[in-house]
């Protein structure tokens, strides 16, 4: 290998700047050229392509965002498009590419490496924190600190009115962001999509009676039509429980923003490095994830497969703590 190419895809996430900086550094330093691949997938079609050096990624690890832009390709679904970004690949020299982003990303990057022998290595990078084989991806503790401030602030009016709070939570179908930002924020309960088909988790809520011993409720609500997302719930309630005062926050794209926190600098610092080891040493067609505090190398095909377990544990503390 003597040229990578790195591309950042998908929805942004806090931290896919410091990944850009070590991937760029530990290539450099192990003398490999690097190639910025601007507005990912899509930078690959119409080669928006640039060599980057060491001081090209200076002063970023603190930035949230993307440097080199992000998008979602329609067109690398493609065939045609994925022939033309090989086109660019082969006149730009670059011999590996390195893919920064959530499932979607890393299933498009399994693809192109089947099609064209082209040895990928994958980062997790998305707030959802659904890629499977990783305990954590870059963003996700951004994402969740973000979520905290926000409940916090939330939790002072609420308590002021005594009214029951809906805060609808990112995560595309995954409750992480939901199931452990409410133990962070003290929320009475989170409602999440892999419960979805167990029971209806408004009623059961309900039936348990909001406010024991408190003034006010605040719960997170993953976005996923599994759950429904909470204006929905909150229409639930204010029609069959008028006894409620509710309000509804969906706390949107601010969640994808910010500086990231020190452990989402310190896993992509981790994770970039070990992406230029993994290439060195022939490694290809897996993503770079951590478990136990290892670095681990998952097949992209396991990485996808969209089944990363929500741990019984969690629901269980959020449960006795919220009594
Ligand atoms: O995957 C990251 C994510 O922020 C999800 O949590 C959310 O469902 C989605 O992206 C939103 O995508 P967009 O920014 O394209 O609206």
């Amino acid at each position: 290998i003597q040229c990578v190419g790195i591309l950042t895809s998908g929805g942004d996430a806090p931290g896919m700047n410091a990944a850009i900086r070590a991937i760029t550094r530990a290539a450099v330093y192990k003398g490999l050229k690097v190639k910025g691949i601007y507005r990912g997938y899509k930078g690959l079609v119409t080669g928006e392509i640039k060599e980057f050096k060491s001081e090209d990624v200076s002063n970023i690890i603190q930035m949230g965002g993307t440097i080199l832009k992000t998008a979602r390709c329609k067109e690398f679904k493609t065939e045609e498009g994925r022939k033309q970004a090989y086109e660019n690949i082969q006149k730009e020299g670059i011999d590996a590419l390195i893919v920064i982003g959530g499932d979607g990303s890393l299933s498009g990057a399994r693809i192109f490496a089947q099609e064209y022998n082209l040895p990928c290595i994958g980062l997790p990078g998305t707030i959802d924190n659904d890629l499977f084989g990783t305990d954590i991806t870059i963003g996700y503790d951004t994402a969740l600190n973000t979520i905290l401030d926000a409940v916090d602030k939330i939790r002072d009016t609420a308590s002021s009115h005594e009214r029951l709070f809906f805060v609808e939570v990112m995560g595309r179908d995954a409750g992480f962001l939901a199931l452990n930002g409410a133990i962070a924020a003290g929320a009475e309960a989170a409602i999440i999509p892999e419960f979805s088909t167990k029971d209806d988790q408004l009623e059961a809520l309900i039936s348990r009676g909001f406010r024991k011993s408190k003034t006010s409720s605040i719960v997170l609500v993953a976005e996923s039509e599994l759950t429904g997302g909470a204006m929905h719930l909150a229409e639930r309630v204010k029609n069959e429980y008028p006894q409620y005062d509710v309000r509804v926050t969906i706390l949107g794209h601010l969640q994808r923003g910010g500086s990231p926190s020190a452990n989402d600098r310190i896993l992509a610092s981790r994770l970039g490095v070990a992406a230029i080891d993994a290439l060195m040493e022939g490694y290809h067609n897996v993503m770079i994830g951590i478990e136990n505090d290892e670095v681990v190398y998952v097949p992209f095909r396991k990485a996808i497969k969209n089944d990363k377990p929500i741990k019984e544990e969690l629901v269980q503390v959020l449960a006795e703590l919220s009594i």
